[in-house]
């Protein structure tokens, strides 16, 4: 039988990732199957189950399973030990291994794609929901001078830095939680935004002046230019979406599926001429 992967969520309809995972498969030269799987909302546990036990070999996890596809994997790899979200499992003969390929996708595709280093940048990742989650461990890992975390609800900010403050390594980092109004007087040489104010036409109150020269700001939202990245081509700054983090993160996933990273170049070419 073919092996067989699918995208959880809901909704789900939107998602491309089987068009991504079609084109690795075709140009790695594998046979698989990847399709699309909508979870009731009280229902993800089940869509899971049923799939693994009709032979499938994994599955992405998207919104909004995240957190509760942590819970349910029988153990942590990669960043999936800290992100307290998953968002790939690779099913074996006995257990569930739960992975999260997120903050990888996104900084390969800052770094690779954008040649945009962090290291040494000032840093401001905002919204602390599960996105934030995902990403916050590989960020700090490439090195940043700082990394503030802002949020429209102060309190999930500091939560979510207390989360990450609890493993040994990141104690002594130079992360901090802020509020929107906080920012006044402060730049930044790359914003990230991973709340959801986009999909509603939306944007978190940032002050005007946050772009420090030559920055880069990258919306995790994909498919548009989300009134995020709208400001901040008028502030002067350099705006990416988020379709490279969907490859890079999709192409993490089939090499942990597969053993081998797919080229993701022309992948990405395809959707962006689309
Ligand atoms: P998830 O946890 O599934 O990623 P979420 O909990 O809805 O999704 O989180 C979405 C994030 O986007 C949150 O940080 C949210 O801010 P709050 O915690 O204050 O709700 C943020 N967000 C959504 N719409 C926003 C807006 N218009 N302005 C600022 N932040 C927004």
């Amino acid at each position: 039988m073919i092996d067989r992967y699918a995208v959880v969520g809901n909704p789900v309809a939107h998602s491309i990732s089987p068009q991504i995972h079609a084109e690795f498969a075709r140009q790695t030269g594998q046979e698989l199957d990847y399709v699309k799987l909508l979870a009731p909302l009280d229902g993800f546990a089940g869509v899971v189950e049923r799939f693994r036990s009709e032979g499938g070999k994994g599955i992405n996890v998207t919104l909004p399973f995240k957190h509760e596809a942590w819970n349910l994997v029988d153990v942590h790899r990669g960043d999936a030990l800290y992100a307290d979200a998953v968002n790939t499992i690779e099913f074996t003969a006995s257990k569930m291994i739960g992975y999260n390929t997120d903050g990888v996708g996104l900084v390969t595709d800052l770094e690779r794609n954008l040649t945009f280093p962090i290291r040494g940048k000032r840093v401001l990742l905002m919204g602390a929901g599960g996105a934030t989650y995902g990403v916050l461990h590989p960020i700090l890992d490439r090195g940043p001078e700082s990394l503030v975390v802002a949020n429209r609800t102060p309190d999930k900010a500091m939560n979510l830095v207390a989360h990450f403050q609890q493993f040994e390594r990141f104690a002594l980092r130079g992360v901090s939680a802020k509020s929107y109004e906080q920012l006044a007087g402060s730049k930044f040489d790359l914003i990230i935004n991973a709340t959801s104010a986009g999909l509603r036409d939306e944007m978190p109150a940032l002050p005007a002046r946050i772009f420090a020269e030559g920055a880069l700001a990258y919306d995790m939202v994909y498919g548009k230019e989300t009134p995020f990245m709208k400001f901040a081509a008028e502030h002067g700054a350099l705006a990416a979406d988020g379709v490279g983090m969907l490859v890079e993160q999709a192409a993490e996933s089939f090499l942990i599926w597969r053993g081998v990273r797919p080229d993701t170049r022309p992948v990405l070419d395809r959707l962006r001429r689309k």
